[in-house]
């Protein structure tokens, strides 16, 4: 590890049973040689909560301890993350073997930090839960009267007399149960986090921060909530499209607005695809260098070497089976010297956007209860938005809309389903301010219960946007359309958008269909104070997407100077008070050449012999890291 320039290890995320091997028997020297072993190498430790993984012991002795699925049925000891989020008997346990914990290493100089669990994921159905969240509905509406009405009972005649009658599912039931459910898993994750950042808290040196390890795009709960008594985003990176990856990382740093850590990546391929692909030779290399383009502080491979037995033998890994190194070793300690000479470049700089992409966790719920066509995902559709937004303005902000918006000259807002009223006065603010908010299909549409906005879309905007969706059309055929001088195609979802104020620009229309879009504007705009709205009713295919994105941020003035670097090459921007650095990354297998605009020519940090303006050419999964001064 040493030699591979490794200067941080997690470890003991899963190690409960090597802690307390039986009930009140706690082994602690392994765990203290294993942590003065890596400071003797010069490795720093993040250290992990273990209570994703509970002894056998533990849940036999204490079965009400098992999370119980959504079909009702309870889970069993072998596998791991067997426990019910809401056990008040778990929550006891974990909270003494956290306290333990942070007593004996909280003031380890050693130890930078504490990772709460592993990968938070399954609510549990169990009679707890169905308690919890009865008083949860009750503390949050009141009186059942009040549920009744905001959710719309009498419909199919679900009106309740008391919150116990209420059911306790994620699927097939009323859109606002189904919401408050998710708001519900939430509010318990936040406070299973929370027993045990409390104790650490109390004991532990304040220097130690306190994290956990997400999951990209997953949606059992909101991230943003999550986050807030947090100090840092950890999270684990699997995804091998590099777009796509791009995003994971804005959202990760889009949860606290600051530099994020790449918890986990693996050191070449998983085991737990259908098909267990490795990424080319080089590629590791890259995708690290993506994610400290984006923010990343660190980044850490799982795993080090590979477990004789159990679940994940197959595993990408840095050591083998034997314990020597595996082929992937020598381009990781290349990428370990890189680190190191470009940390103290690297160090107090983040990336700057002046877009944003809207992500917001009730609106993708509400749309994946009810998707209306199959293949409507709603991640989907934000990526689709987030490629050609990356590509032409540079670094984005993918962020919650109830974060402060100021620095942004442009916000698009793919799928802002649930929109209430509140979150629509802070977004109006901002555009009144001189703000392009760019709607997408399916925005406004829904209140803060999930309910219809009897405004039709979008909702609280409409009067604004001096237009509303009279009808949406979901679709299995792409539609014909144009839209920004381009011809292309409306794909999954259209709407037909009825202006109802003359000022009301229309832009595009669609081609003939299904009658109904037949030459009906695929877009239209309008002028609120200093700033405008545009609403979006489809989404069109990748080059009109593009043509179209190109547009709205050339408009808003927020085009980047590598807007048209070629399409495999990304350019990251970290800026600092002093200096910039640019970390350029050729995605593709074969060499590729550009030409680096003037302003952003400097000096190469890995490499100072290399030229690092005009033509440049990189070879396949080549990286090239630059500084240059700030601009002026
Ligand atoms: C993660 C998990 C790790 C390991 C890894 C394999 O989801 O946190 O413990 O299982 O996947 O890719």
């Amino acid at each position: 590890m040493e030699a591979a320039h490794i200067h941080l290890v997690r470890i003991g995320e899963f190690a409960w049973s090597r802690m307390e091997p039986h009930e009140g028997d706690w082994q602690w020297d392994w765990l203290d040689h294993a942590i003065a072993l890596a400071a003797k190498h010069h490795m720093k430790v993040l250290l992990g909560t273990p209570s994703a993984a509970p002894p056998a012991w533990l849940t036999q002795k204490y079965p009400e301890t098992l999370r119980v699925s959504n079909a009702g049925v309870r889970d069993e000891h072998g596998n791991r993350q067997q426990f019910s989020f809401i056990s008040a008997r778990y929550r006891a346990l974990t909270h003494d073997l956290a306290e333990r914990m942070a007593v004996r290493y909280g003031h380890n100089p050693n130890v930078v930090g504490w990772q709460i669990d592993n990968e938070l994921a399954e609510p549990s159905f169990d009679p707890e839960a169905h308690k919890a969240f009865h008083a949860w509905l009750q503390h949050k509406y009141g009186t059942i009267e009040n549920l009744n009405q905001k959710w719309w009972t009498s419909y199919w005649s679900q009106t309740y007399s008391d919150f116990g009658q209420i059911p306790v599912h994620d699927a097939e039931e009323n859109p606002a149960l189904l919401l408050n459910w998710k708001q519900f898993v939430t509010d318990t994750w936040v406070s299973y986090v929370r027993n045990q950042t409390t104790p650490i808290r109390q004991y532990a040196l304040p220097s130690q921060f306190i994290t956990t390890n997400t999951m990209g795009w997953f949606d059992g709960f909101d991230g943003y909530t999550l986050h807030q008594s947090l100090d840092l985003v950890g999270w684990d990176d699997y995804e091998t499209d590099w777009t796509d990856n791009a995003a994971r990382h804005d959202l990760a740093r889009g949860y606290k607005n600051k530099n994020f850590w790449v918890t986990e990546t693996d050191p070449g391929f998983v085991n737990w695809r259908p098909n267990n692909l490795a990424h080319d030779k080089g590629e590791v290399r890259a995708l690290a260098w993506q994610a400290v383009g984006h923010g990343a502080d660190a980044v850490e491979y799982w795993q080090w070497r590979a477990a004789l037995n159990g679940q994940e033998q197959y595993h990408g890994v840095i050591a083998g089976a034997d314990g020597n190194p595996a082929p992937i070793y020598a381009e990781i300690q290349t990428l370990g010297a890189e680190f190191e000479k470009a940390a103290p470049a690297l160090q107090g700089t983040s990336p700057h956007a002046q877009v944003a992409l809207l992500h917001d966790m009730p609106s993708r719920w509400a749309i994946s209860f009810q998707k209306q066509v199959e293949d409507f995902n709603p991640v989907k559709a934000l990526t689709a938005f987030y490629g050609p937004l990356r590509h032409r303005a540079g670094t984005v902000d993918v962020v919650s809309p109830r974060q402060n918006l100021a620095s942004y000259k442009l916000i698009v807002a793919p799928g802002l389903n649930v929109l209430p009223q509140e979150t629509a006065e802070h977004l109006l603010a901002w555009v009144r301010q001189g703000g392009h908010l760019l709607l997408g299909p399916r925005s406004g549409m829904k209140d803060a219960e999930n309910a219809l906005d009897p405004h039709l879309q979008p909702g609280p905007l409409a009067p604004f946007l001096g237009a509303h969706v009279s009808q949406f059309y979901g679709l299995v055929q792409p539609v014909a359309l144009s839209l920004a001088q381009t011809q292309g195609k409306g794909t999954l979802w259209a709407e037909t958008l009825e202006p109802t104020d003359p000022a009301t620009q229309t832009e595009g229309t669609y081609g003939p269909s299904n009658g109904w879009l037949d030459g009906q504007p695929v877009a239209v705009s309008h002028q609120v104070g200093k700033g405008k709205i545009t609403y979006l009713s489809t989404i069109p295919d990748a080059a009109t997407l593009d043509a179209y994105i190109t547009t709205q941020v050339r408009d808003a003035g927020a085009l980047s100077p590598l807007a048209d670097l070629p399409a495999d090459i990304e350019a990251c921007l970290r800026t600092g008070k002093d200096h910039t650095v640019l970390v350029l990354i050729n995605h593709a297998r074969t060499p590729v050449t550009f030409t680096l605009p003037q302003t952003t020519a400097g000096k190469d940090l890995l490499d100072p012999k290399q030229a690092a303006s005009g033509q440049i050419t990189l070879p396949g999964y080549g990286v090239r890291v630059l500084t240059l001064p700030n601009p002026a």
